[in-house]
């Protein structure tokens, strides 16, 4: 029996990848998560986590979602929320690059609809990546998205302090989010990742205790976390 803490969090995306592995985090610390996910379930039942379904991207189900839960200590959002556009800008149907900010209208409602019900003394984390800052040709859609993350997140620690609110920024993570199976998937892996300087994808609890220390840390707001086994310098 884990030793209950008090705090309730909100874990939106937490069904899969980085957000399971920070339910499962959180709820071994003996705090209440309720994770949130277009479809609702979990693969395999965690102990202290419960969950519901969803989407970021419908206000009203979001709204009561919230509401129902309100007040909370923390809220986590992971949601990749929709269709990621890959290729070159000037060759991109400009329809799949608005697409790819469906990450970022998600994260919005989240804090728009989520703020009101957080506790004065707790947090918010978003979910950012490494490509914001580390252009790769191909990526201008993801590095677009998630520079306004990382820019909401800065702009936003002013508005809502003494709420804290920061992003955390991962490098390429082995989760459910790449469809890649088997020998394909390890080539995949170990070939996007050789030139990193810790050469391979990452644990998606590695990301996981970093949103943990975001939310815990009192002194940490308005800036990003990076998780990416040196991906950024390489
Ligand atoms: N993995 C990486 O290499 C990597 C690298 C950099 C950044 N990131 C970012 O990290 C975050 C988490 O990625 P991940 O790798 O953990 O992805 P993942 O394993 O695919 O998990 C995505 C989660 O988001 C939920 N979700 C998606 N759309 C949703 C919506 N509209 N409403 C509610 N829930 C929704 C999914 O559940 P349902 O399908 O049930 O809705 C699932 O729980 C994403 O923002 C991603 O862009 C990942």
């Amino acid at each position: 029996m884990k030793p209950a803490i008090n705090k309730k969090a909100i874990v939106l995306g937490g069904s899969s990848g980085i957000g399971l592995e920070t339910s499962r985090l959180l709820a071994n610390q003996g705090v209440e998560v309720i994770v949130g996910s277009r479809r609702g379930v979990l693969d395999e039942p965690l102990s202290g986590v419960h969950v519901e379904s969803v989407d970021v991207l419908d206000r009203q189900s979001l709204q009561s979602f919230l509401e129902r839960h309100r007040q909370f200590d923390y809220l986590v959002n992971s949601a990749t929320g929709g269709q990621r556009a890959v290729g070159p800008f000037l060759d991109m149907d400009i329809e799949g690059f608005r697409g790819s900010f469906a990450k970022l209208w998600g994260y919005t409602n989240s804090v728009h609809l989520g703020a009101r019900h957080v506790k004065s003394n707790g947090a918010i984390v978003l979910v950012s990546g490494y490509p914001a800052r580390r252009f790769k040709p191909g990526y201008i859609a993801i590095s677009t998205v998630g520079n306004a993350v990382e820019g909401f997140v800065r702009g936003m620690a002013h508005e809502l302090k003494p709420i804290r609110i920061n992003a955390v920024a991962p490098g390429l993570i082995d989760t459910p989010m790449f469809s890649q199976q088997g020998h394909d998937r390890e080539i995949f892996l170990s070939e996007s990742t050789k030139d990193h300087l810790i050469p391979r994808a990452g644990k998606p609890e590695e990301v996981a205790k970093a949103i943990q220390f975001a939310l815990e840390n009192e002194f940490v707001t308005g800036t990003t976390i990076d998780v990416d086994g040196g991906a950024l310098i390489h």
